[in-house]
């Protein structure tokens, strides 16, 4: 019998969807309400496998929309809120759409929250938010909590924005808000426009591979499952060990997008020739990395996935189901298909 009920927004994304199928399957006393917009990045197909568990309700709606997010959220202990535009590239082309979502989004949530009352509210926010990762005196490390915010697109600094009004609804209105800053996410079911599916999709179809500028930016990445578990942990945590905190979620597995580029072509079968250098992203960040000591000190919770097994594994997932990526296709997003011929990738 289901006891706690809880409000997940961008529920139909890369991360949220995740999210839902992972708590469904390690709380079998919640019930989850499945909130998200559904715009280019949302996908039904992506909950496809929880849609008939009566714990699962899915509501199509805006959480700029301040009357369907308190209707949404009425009843539940627990809200994550995974919706926002997240392609940096689409925000160097469209810097409102972020603003619009990521912050006022948030801040309709947030009061929602506040008037209602909930348990636990997690803003999940970003490693973008940091810039490049380094220390105060410009030394190269990975990113601290306690850092400075230095977002360099308009994407990292609407969710900077989002971040720190969270924080701020914990600090004046005593709202029970955790924030969340993790590093770059991979695994199955994501948009095709992001750097890792981007790759796959063109290697399985004998693409080219565009890498940026001369490759050598990198990011840190990790597995959904680690992510999922870490909110888990964050979730089931006693308030005091979590509330009004900043945690990054990370499994410092950095890697350049030249390496992304090889492995991936070495696990499809592909040459390295069809890699091709494109001009470089504006205001591209050269290195993301977060340290989640933190994190681990407060709640001993660990990544378990490896990269090298989990990016094996992500390759043979959108290998084995082209059918998944045909529908993506099949929706000829112009951004998406100008990104998949030659271009961009990202996060
Ligand atoms: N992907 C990463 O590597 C990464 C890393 C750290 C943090 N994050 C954060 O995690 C969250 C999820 O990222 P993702 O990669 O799953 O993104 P995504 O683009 O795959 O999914 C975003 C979801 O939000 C929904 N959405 C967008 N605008 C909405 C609105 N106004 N109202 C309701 N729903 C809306 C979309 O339909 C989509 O389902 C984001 O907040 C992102 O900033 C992502």
């Amino acid at each position: 019998m289901a006891s706690r009920k809880m409000l997940v927004t961008g529920a139909a994304g890369f991360i949220g969807s995740a999210f839902v199928r992972s708590v469904m399957r390690a709380l079998p006393d919640v019930e989850v309400i499945a909130f998200d917009k559904l715009t280019y990045a949302g996908n039904l197909e992506n909950l496809a496998s929880v849609a008939h568990d009566p714990r699962y309700h899915f509501v199509q709606g805006d959480i700029c929309d301040a009357e369907a997010v308190r209707a949404s959220m009425r009843g539940c202990a627990w809200v994550v809120n995974f919706a926002a535009e997240t392609h940096v590239d689409r925000s160097i082309v469209d810097p409102g759409a972020f603003v619009r979502t990521d912050v006022i989004g948030a801040y309709e949530l947030l009061e929602a929250a506040r008037s209602l009352g909930v348990e636990r509210f997690v803003q999940i926010s970003t490693d973008e938010v940091y810039g490049n990762a380094e220390s105060p005196s410009g030394e190269s490390r990975p990113s601290l909590e306690t850092d400075a915010l230095k977002p360099l697109s308009p994407y990292a600094a609407s969710k900077a924005g989002a971040d720190r009004l969270a924080f701020s609804y914990w600090a004046t209105y005593g709202v029970p808000v955790v924030v969340t800053r993790c590093s770059n996410n991979y695994g199955p079911y994501q948009y095709p426009e992001k750097q890792l599916p981007l790759f796959i999709t063109n290697a399985l179809a004998e693409r080219a591979i565009p890498v940026y500028g001369n490759g050598q930016n990198t990011r840190d990445w990790i597995h959904t499952d680690d992510h999922c578990s870490a909110l888990v942990a964050i979730l089931q945590a006693p308030e005091d060990k979590v509330v009004g905190e900043v945690f990054n979620i990370g499994a410092s597995e950095e890697r350049s997008i030249i390496e992304n580029a090889r492995a991936i072509l070495g696990l499809v079968g592909e040459p390295e020739s069809l890699i091709t250098f494109v001009n470089d992203r504006l205001g591209h960040v050269r290195r993301h990395a977060v340290d989640s000591a933190k994190l681990q000190r407060t709640l001993g919770w660990q990544p378990t996935v490896k990269f090298d097994d989990g990016l094996r594994e992500t390759v043979a997932w959108y290998r084995d189901n082209p059918e998944w990526l045909a529908h993506v296709l099949a929706r000829r997003d112009e951004f998406l298909g100008a990104a998949l011929a030659l271009g961009s990738q990202g996060k």
